[in-house]
């Protein structure tokens, strides 16, 4: 169980952007994670897996302190997460196979015959067998993602933090992305955070939903119970990503 508590966060600019986010995320169920633009989805994600250091406030994994522990721990306890980054972050001079082997390289003692193994699994998950010797820049936006995604599933991680899984991605794809996340979350049994502007996501996938708003933890609920709000702020959020983004 990740327990998020007061999470405050100012950066340099003086611009306070978290300001007291409250939120637990129970070991596994799927949370979306949504809010405007520059809310600091991404700046929490970052939080949880020690990238960046709080004013104030704790995440606490599984009973440790994320941003107290020793770099050594710090460490240790980043292997148990997989993270599908904002731009899918592929390294552009490596192979698709050296980009998810990449994570198993640096923590773990596996030899060449089996990372081969594990990443041909990986990609097998992700609905692209075959593809280890290409290059990122011979793939789609969509193939991207599901590299990514590949690479984060590499280590058989227990926590997923998906940043923006189906951005930039067409309507056909973003449902394939969804249905592969909604997948892979029951197959595996991990604890999933979506963070989002796809409502479609939402409502496809999340167990749970919380809601940024004006650095705080406004909305926390089931995806219908964020349907079904009459809060203004709510529902002025939903009918305006709506209508932004349709399938
Ligand atoms: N490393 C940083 N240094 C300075 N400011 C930052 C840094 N990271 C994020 N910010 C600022 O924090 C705010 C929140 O950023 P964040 O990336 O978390 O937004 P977001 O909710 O993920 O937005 P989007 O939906 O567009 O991805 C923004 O104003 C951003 O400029
Ligand atoms: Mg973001």
């Amino acid at each position: 169980m990740i327990a998020i508590s007061g999470l405050t966060k100012s950066f340099q600019n003086g611009k306070q952007v978290l300001r007291g986010v409250d939120l637990d995320i129970q070991t596994g169920e799927s949370i979306a994670v949504i809010g405007e633009s520059g809310c600091g989805k991404s700046v929490l994600l970052k939080h949880i897996i020690g990238l960046l250091h709080p004013d104030a406030g704790s995440v606490v994994v599984d009973g440790k302190s994320v941003h107290t522990l020793a770099e050594a721990d710090l460490y240790a306890l980043r292997t148990r997460f997989g993270f599908l980054f904002q731009s899918a972050a592929l390294f552009d001079s490596m192979t698709v196979f050296e980009n998810i082997a990449l994570g198993m390289v640096e923590n773990t003692s596996l030899g060449a015959a089996e990372m081969e193994r594990v990443v041909e699994e990986k990609l097998e998950m992700v609905g692209l067998p075959g593809t280890g010797k290409l290059k990122p820049a011979e793939l789609s936006g969509g193939m991207r993602k599901r590299v990514g995604l590949a690479r984060a599933l590499a280590t058989n991680p227990e926590y997923l933090l998906y940043d923006e899984p189906t951005t930039g991605l067409d309507p056909v794809m973003s449902n394939q992305i969804d249905a592969l996340i909604a997948d892979i979350t029951s197959r595996l049994n991990v604890t999933s955070i979506i963070v989002t502007h796809d409502l479609f996501s939402v409502y496809a996938i999340a167990h749970r939903v919380a809601l940024l708003h004006d650095g705080r933890t406004y909305f926390q609920g089931t995806p219908d119970d964020l349907r079904a709000s009459q809060d203004p702020i709510i529902r002025a959020f939903l009918s305006r990503y709506e209508t932004e983004n349709s399938r």
